[in-house]
């Protein structure tokens, strides 16, 4: 995320003073910015079909459900990925017709099946068990089906980011993908695509190179075997932002002139013909696209200098789940060159809730207001009341303009769907 300062020393979302809408509506709170949200899409969207038009973007909405952020995707022409029946709804109550929605669920249950099925959404199978199942669920006569393999390639931020390889829950393993194929046309299926996934939050383009070549090759075995016609193939999402200094972006423009070239090569080496060719990205969508506010109250010189903050892992989970680093700016003291190293501690009654430790910043006093950079993906999708913590509010910033697209939650919000049984209610 690009810093930006005004000439008081205040960081400006927007063209707006982070100050001013953290006194209106409080701290912790997550300030999303529109513009960056269409930008990241039509990068990804014009470099790509710059080098092949058949291609789509598939969000993966995983990385934040808001339905305003949903709403400037749809209206820039993106498609889903969604994971769950949840994600389905979601994504169809944000306004996206089904036929744009590719559901990839794992360990899905029937009911969950059915579900989806009835919202007409495309499902990609992730197992034998689940394809056997569906022949129960709908009629499978020419209904369309994708199937999710295992390319044998992964990477990741961290080891739980990664879903390629032996270790991995995810997809069909590669040599049993022609059988079954197979299998789902002689139940009656159309399988109509093929999808891996490798991981999250890479900014080295080997792993999807070696991963476009095994989705291609393992194609191409498929359509060796079967008659199939893939109208599209997809490789998953995965391609990372920077969250420190040091760290560079993707080069987009490399990255898709060498990902569409192989695609090229490969789809006309095998006689593929021209599918379709779908990425997921979730985080390089919306990760760079959203600050999280929170405000120090307490600073404490115990045996290391801890600055308190009024946000924890409630708020944003990342930092202690996976160590992930997200650089952090004193939003009103953007001109003060002082610095000092702190902890950054948040208020959850756990010693792992910390955003950072032995950070570099600009001297903090109480009262200063922190931002926490690049909180758009798997922040706010990935907070909880632990604690008893109702969440945060949302905020959108557009040219000069600010709008509530969540209300904080209330106590009484702690309850929703409690219920106490009547012999205890007095
Ligand atoms: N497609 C599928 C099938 C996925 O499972 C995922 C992410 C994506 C696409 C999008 O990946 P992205 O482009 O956002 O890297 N909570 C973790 C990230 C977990 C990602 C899970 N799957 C984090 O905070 O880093």
């Amino acid at each position: 995320m690009n810093l930006k300062i005004n000439e008081n020393g205040n960081m400006v979302i927007g063209n707006i003073d982070v100050n001013e809408i953290a006194e209106e509506y409080g701290t912790p709170l997550y300030v999303i910015d529109e513009e960056r949200i269409r930008d990241n899409y039509k990068r990804v969207f014009n470099t790509f079909t710059k080098h092949y038009n058949k291609f789509r973007i598939l969000y993966a909405c995983k990385a934040n459900t808001n339905l305003t952020v949903m709403r400037i995707l749809e209206e820039e022409g993106c498609s889903i990925d969604a994971v769950s029946p949840g994600e389905v709804y979601t994504s169809l109550k944000a306004g996206f017709a089904p036929k744009k929605i590719l559901f990839t669920g794992n360990n899905v249950k029937d009911e969950e099946l059915k579900f989806v099925d009835e919202q007409d959404v495309l499902i990609n199978l992730d197992s034998i068990s689940q394809l056997e199942r569906l022949a129960k669920i709908v009629n499978p006569e020419n209904y369309k089906i994708s199937f999710r393999v295992n390319p044998m390639v992964g990477a990741g931020h961290h080891e739980h980011c990664i879903t390629g390889g032996v270790m991995s829950k995810f997809g069909i393993k590669e040599e049993e993908a022609p059988e079954v194929y197979k299998k789902a046309i002689d139940l009656g299926f159309k399988p109509v695509g093929m999808h891996s996934h490798i991981g999250s939050g890479i900014l080295d383009p080997k792993p999807f190179k070696l991963a476009t070549n095994a989705l291609l090759d393992i194609a191409a075995n498929v359509a060796s075997e079967v008659d199939i016609n893939f109208e599209f193939l997809d490789l998953g999402g995965g391609l990372g932002i920077p969250y420190t200094p040091e760290e560079k972006p993707l080069d987009i423009d490399k990255f898709a002139e060498e990902i569409t070239g192989i695609f090229k090569s490969k789809t006309k080496e095998y006689g593929l013909g021209t599918p379709y060719l779908y990425i997921e990205p979730g985080r390089y969508l919306v990760g760079d696209a959203a600050v999280l506010l929170t405000r120090v109250n307490t600073i404490k010189n115990s045996y290391r200098k801890f600055v308190g903050v009024d946000a924890g892992f409630n708020t944003l989970l990342r930092p202690a789940m996976y160590d992930s680093y997200h650089h952090i700016a004193v939003a009103n003291k953007g001109n003060n060159r002082e610095v000092e190293k702190v902890d950054v501690a948040g208020n959850v009654c756990e010693s792992g809730d910390l955003f950072a430790r032995d950070r570099p910043l600009p001297k903090i006093e109480e009262g200063d207001l922190l931002a926490i950079l690049n909180t758009g993906a798997y922040s706010f999708s990935m907070a909880s009341q632990y604690n008893s913590r109702p969440r945060p509010a949302e905020i959108l910033v557009k040219n000069n303009e600010v709008e509530i697209i969540r209300e904080k939650e209330t106590y009484d919000d702690l309850f929703n769907k409690q219920i106490l049984p009547k012999r205890l209610q007095n």
